[in-house]
């Protein structure tokens, strides 16, 4: 059983939670090598409304419940609900509570996972809030990291290529700011650096952060974690287009380190395709983590 009805942001990923949960995503990984038949969630009714454009989110919640002997109920986009005739979250929120056990919910404003939360009358997970938050990203992102160097402390991370955008950068770096000792580096075009809210949080809560315009010559950090620019979220797209295909990591940059390569994807310019075959390239096993840890945050949730 976990502390909160509703996982609305990172902030509520204390490292006691964290534990909790990847103890149990661990064992979900194990059962699922195993192919042993989960029975957790049986009768559980796992409710996936993703308002915005989604693949690895939307389906890994979906095999997770799935894995748990959960079924789903779905509905993909606004226009095939009632928003499309007017009705509030709010309401549709109210509505869908009642067919549901949990709902995980993705929506392109940010602030709407907590309206939705706060008249949901069953548990709520954020899967993406504008480019707001995405805490389940920040789990999947930190327990890749503790697989790979064994810890959440301790670290040098740089981060790009939009960390004013990427809610899972937002999420991430709020997860790992409440571990001793990191050390954050943000990269990019000055037009895309962190918000300076961000900035004074992570320091506040003792991050040591650095701002770098453009790509360092040399990538000597634990951990690079980058995200493709946000281009739904640009006001002025020339922005966008004038520096997608400037920030990459190509085949030599990450040959010449050992730092983890992290990418929630999807991948559209900011890692070229070279880098994959590299054995420091985890961003796809880093997805496939999106199945054991929201099989164990579902199944904490409902306190099974
Ligand atoms: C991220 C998201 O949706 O914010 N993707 C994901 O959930 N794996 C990152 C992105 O879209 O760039």
């Amino acid at each position: 059983m976990l502390p909160f009805k509703s996982l609305i942001s990172s902030h509520q990923l204390t490292p006691d939670i964290v534990a909790t949960l990847f103890q149990s995503a661990q064992k979900m990984q194990s059962a699922i090598e195993s192919k042993g038949r989960i029975k957790t969630l049986d009768n559980a009714i796992v409710a996936l409304l993703f308002f915005e454009p989604s693949s690895r989110t939307m389906l890994s919640f979906q095999s997770a419940a799935q894995r748990l002997n959960a079924g789903t109920i779905f509905a993909q986009n606004a226009s095939s609900t009632s928003f499309e005739k007017g009705e509030s979250l709010e309401d549709l929120i109210r509505i869908v509570a009642g067919y549901s056990d949990i709902i995980v919910m993705r929506h392109a404003r940010p602030g709407s996972a907590q309206i939705a939360a706060d008249c949901s009358d069953v548990p709520f997970i954020n899967a993406g809030d504008g480019g707001n938050e995405h805490p389940t990203q920040a789990l999947i992102d930190a327990f890749t990291i503790e697989k790979h160097l064994g810890r959440l402390h301790n670290l040098k991370i740089i981060f790009g290529f939009d960390s004013l955008q990427s809610r899972s950068i937002h999420s991430l770096t709020r997860l790992l700011s409440q571990y001793p000792n990191n050390e954050f580096t943000f990269m990019g075009p000055s037009e895309l650096a962190p918000p300076p809210a961000m900035l004074n949080e992570l320091t506040a809560a003792g991050v040591s952060c650095k701002v770098i315009e453009g790509l360092p010559e040399s990538l000597e950090y634990d951990v690079v974690y980058v995200n493709r620019l946000q281009e739904e979220r640009f006001a002025d797209k020339r922005i966008f287009e004038k520096h997608r295909a400037l920030f990459r990591l190509n085949h030599e940059q990450v040959s010449a380190t050992k730092a983890l390569i992290l990418d929630p994807l999807p991948r559209i310019d900011e890692i070229d395709i070279a880098v994959d075959s590299l054995p420091n390239a985890v961003y796809f096993q880093q997805a496939s983590y999106g199945v054991p840890v929201r099989m164990a945050l579902l199944a904490l949730m409902l306190g099974r």
